[in-house]
């Protein structure tokens, strides 16, 4: 009975584990991430990372979930229409104007932590 319990504890905590949501980068790691495809790369490097991996922008910082997760609910599709149209402090596009659709979704999943599709 006892182990049943304990084996039972173990799984819920390991389930608990597997859904904690990572750290914040600090901000000397946020200036260092970058996306891993090329292009996003070159991209997010002359538009998104001025405010996006700064602190205090106002901006949600990359890769902070703590930051990204609310706003990730509002689904994919108002994300990238907050992108293109601009949002409250956020520019339209994000001053970025040789970003297509894809390439805002790439950068949004990557700022938001989600770059690998789960
Ligand atoms: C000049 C600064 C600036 C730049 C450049 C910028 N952003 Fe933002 N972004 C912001 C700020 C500030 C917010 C937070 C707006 C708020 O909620 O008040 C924001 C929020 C967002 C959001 C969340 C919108 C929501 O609905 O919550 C997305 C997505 C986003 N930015 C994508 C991008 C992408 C992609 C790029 C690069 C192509 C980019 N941003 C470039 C300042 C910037």
């Amino acid at each position: 009975m006892r182990a049943v319990l304990l084996t039972g504890l173990l799984a819920l905590s390991l389930v608990a584990c597997g859904q904690k949501v990572p750290p914040a980068p600090t901000p000397e790691q946020a200036l260092l991430l970058t996306p891993a495809d090329a292009r996003l790369a070159s991209l997010y490097e002359t538009s998104c990372k001025a405010c996006h991996a700064t602190p205090d922008t106002g901006a949600p910082l990359v890769h902070d979930r703590a930051a990204w997760d609310l706003r990730w609910k509002q689904g994919e599709a108002v994300l990238l229409d907050h992108t293109i149209q601009g949002f409250k402090a956020m520019p339209a596009s994000g001053q970025c104007a040789a970003c297509t659709p894809s390439d805002f979704q790439g950068l949004i999943r990557f700022m938001a932590g989600r770059e690998d599709p789960a």
